[in-house]
């Protein structure tokens, strides 16, 4: 959806260097099959706590048929890179540290991601589902697409498409919602999404570590 790309901030040139230092790791990991899997299983992890994330940030308040939906196309995300992940590992895997890498970077980073952003929404914190949403999401479009791009120049079978339409479909839909209810929403995407990149660098170093 090129409404959503040019929105984008991860597209720009500045972010090259990353760009190909996370280009470089997941074709590495394209070739580890065992690393590979954990890599794989630990995007299900992330994908299973931002499900649990959406459930959670509704307690007490009616759940919509949009954060519903939500709520259950990123568990479906879940189980999709979970099988995807045991059918390369070639056995059943859980969470913990032998089967993702850095699995506890991987959850600080969506711990102080909630927090700090609900922390500097202040008496808007109820925007905070819808910005941590936004942060994630487009952190998810750059790093899936790019992803997808090395399973088709390694040539692997899986194939990321249903997930990133669905993943754009959420951005889209957060970035709508957020531009006609926030009149902030400019300095505070443009804030938030610098806040976002730094926690993303130190999860994605953690990984490259760990692999
Ligand atoms: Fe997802
Ligand atoms: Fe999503």
């Amino acid at each position: 959806m090129l409404t959503t790309r040019s929105k984008n901030p991860w597209y720009s040139s500045e972010t090259e260097p990353l760009r190909e230092e996370a280009r470089a790791f997941l074709a590495a990991l394209c070739r580890r099959p065992a690393d590979h899997a954990r890599f794989l299983n630990t995007l299900s992890l992330m994908e299973h706590v931002g499900s649990r994330k959406i459930m959670l940030s509704h307690e007490g308040r009616p759940l919509a048929e949009d954060a519903l939906k939500h709520l259950s196309e990123e568990a479906r995300h879940a189980h999709f890179f979970r099988r995807a992940a045991e059918k390369v590992a070639g056995r059943s895997l859980g969470y913990g540290a032998g089967d993702a890498l850095a699995p506890w970077s991987g959850r600080m980073y969506m711990e102080r991601l909630d927090a700090a952003l609900t922390k500097r929404l202040g008496d808007d914190r109820a925007l905070a589902y819808r910005y941590v949403t936004l942060a994630v999401e487009l952190r998810a479009q750059w790093f899936y697409e790019l992803y997808q791009e090395v399973l088709s120049a390694e040539e692997m079978s899986l194939s990321l498409k249903s997930v990133l339409a669905e993943e754009d479909a959420h951005l889209k839909e957060m970035q709508e919602a957020l531009e006609k209810a926030d009149p902030l929403y400019e300095p505070r995407c443009a804030e938030f999404s610098t806040l976002e990149s730094g926690l993303f660098e130190k999860w994605f170093a953690a990984m490259g570590l760990a692999g």
